[in-house]
């Protein structure tokens, strides 16, 4: 009787999902520095901790997360729980990992230096700002984590340093999925958390901002307290058909105008004459993310990533988006500059 014939499986061709962690260790062999590999590791913790944050959002309708606690952070806001869960799992995260030696986050008044494992490489300081978004949180809005990372050197642990020095920036969007959006320097690549394993798989390589958009984001309720040339701007881009769009989350906000083009605005208002937006950990890693996309981080006196920053909760005005939306405002701005012949627009 003829052996049965063997069964051979074709190897079929069926790629692994290019996950978050194979984008970082490619970049690590890339870099060939020995930092890179804790830097990798520092992604990642952070990668870990935003699935956690996303868990504890999915339910904190049901476990009684929703809400404040009762006290007022730095910022002189009221402090949602999951503002303090976030950040709880994030510094516990970071801290435990090879490199890290300071940490500065929006819930906490001052950056906090991490006598964590001895660094064997490059050592690194990672800000934060754990929610971003959190009026959304009670009514099922849009809301995200944004980080920005450097490398310290010795001693350094607790100086502030410039935007564009950053080595890693990114931010995590928690909505209808789950998608984790970085950059290294080369470019923005962009990963959705796929639940089935527990992986963010890539999503966007090399993501390009469109030149010109047709939308702009902005609360539109300040308007009577903003500088003229934002006025005559946000009048013009109406005038030429555009959509407002406004998630009031900077998160929400900035990956749509990174998506579909446009320009998102936190101008100077009479109540925030340097707007509400915080430079180390929203306006910075948002206008190096925006700038390594081909879009513009303006403060409107300059580059966002040029600010040399004086303390670490300290806030700029934000323009953000495609580099004609932005340079068109920026215009605009320049225009009354001049008028008013001083360096106030
Ligand atoms: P956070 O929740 O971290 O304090 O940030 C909220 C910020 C930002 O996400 C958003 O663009 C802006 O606040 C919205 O401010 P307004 O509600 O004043 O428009
Ligand atoms: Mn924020
Ligand atoms: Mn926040």
């Amino acid at each position: 009787m003829a052996e049965p014939a063997s069964v051979v499986v074709p190897l079929r061709n069926r790629p692994a999902p290019q996950t978050l962690q194979n984008h970082l260790l490619a970049a690590e062999r890339a870099a060939r520095t020995d930092g890179s590999r804790s830097l990798s590791w520092i992604v990642s913790a952070i990668s870990s901790a935003s699935k956690v944050i996303a868990a504890r959002l999915r339910t904190a309708g049901l476990d009684g997360n929703l809400g404040a606690v009762g006290e007022v952070n730095v910022q002189g806001e009221d402090q949602q729980a999951l503002d303090v869960i976030a950040d709880e799992v994030l510094i516990q995260e970071l801290q435990a990992r090879e490199g890290v030696v300071v940490l500065g986050s929006e819930e906490n008044d001052d950056l906090i230096v991490v006598d964590g494992p001895p660094a064997q490489g490059c050592r690194y300081a990672v800000l934060f700002d754990p929610l971003d978004g959190s009026s959304n949180l009670d009514v099922g809005g849009s809301v995200g984590t944004i980080f920005s990372i450097y490398e310290v050197a010795p001693g350094e642990e607790t100086n502030l340093q410039a935007g564009r020095r950053q080595v890693a920036a990114g931010y995590v969007l928690y909505g209808p999925s789950t998608i984790f959006v970085m950059t290294l320097g080369d470019g923005v690549d962009m990963f959705v958390l796929d639940p089935a394993i527990g992986n963010y798989v890539r999503a966007g390589e090399k993501v390009r901002i469109p030149r010109r958009g047709k939308i702009y984001s902005v609360n539109e309720a300040n308007v009577e307290g903003f500088p003229a040339g934002y006025r005559r701007f946000l009048d013009n881009c109406r005038r030429q058909g555009y959509g407002s769009r406004y998630a009031g989350a900077m998160v929400a906000d900035v990956h749509r105008v990174l998506l579909k083009g446009g320009v998102f605005l936190y101008p100077p208002t009479a109540l925030a004459p340097n707007g509400k937006l915080r430079l180390m950990y929203e306006a910075n890693p948002m206008a190096w993310l925006v700038e390594q996309a081909g879009g513009r981080g303006d403060t409107g006196s300059g580059d966002i990533l040029d600010v040399e920053p004086g303390s670490l909760h300290e806030r700029v005005p934000v323009i953000l988006g495609s580099p004609q939306d932005v340079a068109a405002l920026c215009a605009e701005i320049a225009r009354d500059r001049h008028s008013n012949g001083n360096g106030n627009a």
